[in-house]
């Protein structure tokens, strides 16, 4: 590896936004693929955010959250409890349509809550992160990545 210079912060930073950017850009389908498939084309759209969100949420929570959290435990504590209660409805959507009648309310509501949270990770997370973190904490965040993988196109290191 060369000389740490903080450029594998950024690029660590980045894929999470494009990440993030991607899960934006699936929300944006959700309501003609209400209008177009109805629920059926809906939980399809809620497996592709899953799939995004697989590793992603990997990456922060075992890399990026736990050097946050010593000197921000609410707000990362908040943003878990938020992960879980996103996951929770879009897991309904594993194998297939969800049958509650209610899951494509639930749905849009807790993607309403996902878009918020984007936010927050990037007007606050990411911010701290390149603000605080050590190399050695980077380190801890890229190896967390190499083992998580990504659903984005990765350049061979
Ligand atoms: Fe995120």
């Amino acid at each position: 590896m060369c000389e740490y210079c903080g450029c594998q912060s950024l690029e660590t930073i980045d894929e999470l936004t494009q990440e993030h950017d991607e899960v934006v850009r699936l929300i944006s389908h959700l309501r003609p693929a209400r209008r177009e498939g109805g629920t059926v084309r809906m939980a399809e759209v809620a497996r592709e955010i899953a799939r995004v969100l697989g590793p992603h949420t990997v990456v922060e929570e075992h890399g990026l959250f736990p050097a946050l959290a010593g000197d921000f435990p609410d707000q990362i504590a908040a943003l878990e409890a938020e992960h879980r209660r996103i996951e929770a409805v879009l897991a309904e959507a594993a194998d297939g349509m969800p049958a509650d009648p209610a899951w494509p309310e639930r749905l849009m509501e807790a993607m309403a809550m996902l878009r918020d949270h984007i936010l927050k990770e990037q007007d606050g997370v990411f911010p701290a992160a390149l603000a605080n973190l050590s190399t050695e904490e980077w380190e801890v965040v890229e190896a967390t990545r190499a083992k998580a993988g990504s659903t984005l196109f990765r350049p061979a290191a």
